[in-house]
């Protein structure tokens, strides 16, 4: 499975803040927020994946993670020149996704829960059609949402809808198999001029293909777009982090424990954070498993 980790977009509703350093750059509490949904695909098993960003962006985001290879992982980048919508990524990735199925991942999106590797790996073993992940809101009329049946077959997708007929967000994570690609040729711009990832969704609703996995009450879905949001789960981050004395989204704690590096590298990559209390956590959980 290829990964597509979505950084482009002008993140208007955060300027001025945004107007000179991308939405995925800004802290929540400890690190990047572009940390947490990569430490998604990266626990999903996902280690080639192409960033989209915007030209302006890509030299901050190289800075900042280079080419994975530290890591484990295959970054690649490509630059969306407009934000076009959320679909557009598949038609930038073609190339590289070539026949695999691939998982999407907004960059601003922040989830955390108790087995949560688990639900990944499920989720994603022999995808036919897509899967969809669901979280319940307390106002469902602001987001996409999906209605399932009894065996988890999503049977409506309504965009923002003023009589909600459940209420169950749909989140900024996406599994597809490789139709993905053929559907996104073909979809036509909405009246805002976006290819929506809705319209994609929708297709595989009409072809019987969809699923919504719920993620329950039980779990944290948080996204960054709004000055409210970002402080939230910068104190969300801040909480679990100090009570627990464990990291969310430690993009080096995530490597080690999926093999994707060893301990003496993940201390390495500890070392080079000597001042920070997050170089002091890699460093004491590579020594945790040397
Ligand atoms: P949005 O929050 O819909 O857009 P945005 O980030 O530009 O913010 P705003 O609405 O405040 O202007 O985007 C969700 C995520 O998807 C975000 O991480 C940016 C990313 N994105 C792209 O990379 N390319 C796109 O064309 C779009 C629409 C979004």
């Amino acid at each position: 499975m290829k990964g597509i980790l979505l950084a482009g977009g002008h993140g208007t509703r955060l300027h001025p803040i945004t107007l000179a350093v991308s939405k995925q750059l800004l802290p929540v509490n400890d690190k990047p927020l572009i940390y947490y949904p990569l430490s998604v695909l990266m626990l999903a098993g996902v280690r080639e994946i192409q960033v989209i960003c915007s030209p302006i962006d890509l030299p901050q985001l190289t800075r900042l993670l280079g080419d994975g290879s530290q890591l484990g992982i295959q970054l690649d980048y490509v630059e969306q020149a407009e934000p076009n919508g959320i679909a557009e990524a598949f038609l930038l990735g073609a190339d590289r996704i070539g026949d695999d199925p691939v998982a999407l991942i907004l960059g601003d999106n922040i989830f955390h829960g108790h087995n949560f590797y688990e639900i990944l790996q499920q989720n994603r073993q022999d995808i036919d059609g897509c899967v969809l992940f669901g979280f319940p809101v307390d106002d469902p009329s602001r987001y996409g949402v999906g209605q399932t049946d009894a065996d988890g077959r999503l049977i409506s997708i309504e965009e923002k809808p003023s009589e909600p007929r459940s209420n169950r967000a749909i989140v900024g994570l996406y599994f597809y198999d490789n139709d993905v690609i053929d559907i996104a040729k073909n979809l036509r711009p909405s009246p805002r001029g976006e290819l929506e990832i809705t319209d994609v969704n929708r297709v595989y609703l009409e072809r019987g293909k969809a699923r919504l996995f719920d993620l329950g009450r039980g779990f944290a879905w948080l996204d960054a777009g709004t000055p409210a949001s970002l402080l939230q789960a910068a104190q969300y981050v801040q909480v679990l982090e100090q009570r627990q004395g464990v990291r969310i989204a430690c993009l080096e704690e995530v490597a080690l424990r999926m093999g994707y590096i060893d301990a003496a590298a993940c201390h390495r990559l500890g070392a080079q954070l000597p001042s920070s209390a997050y170089g002091a956590y890699v460093r004491s959980v590579a020594r945790e498993f040397a």
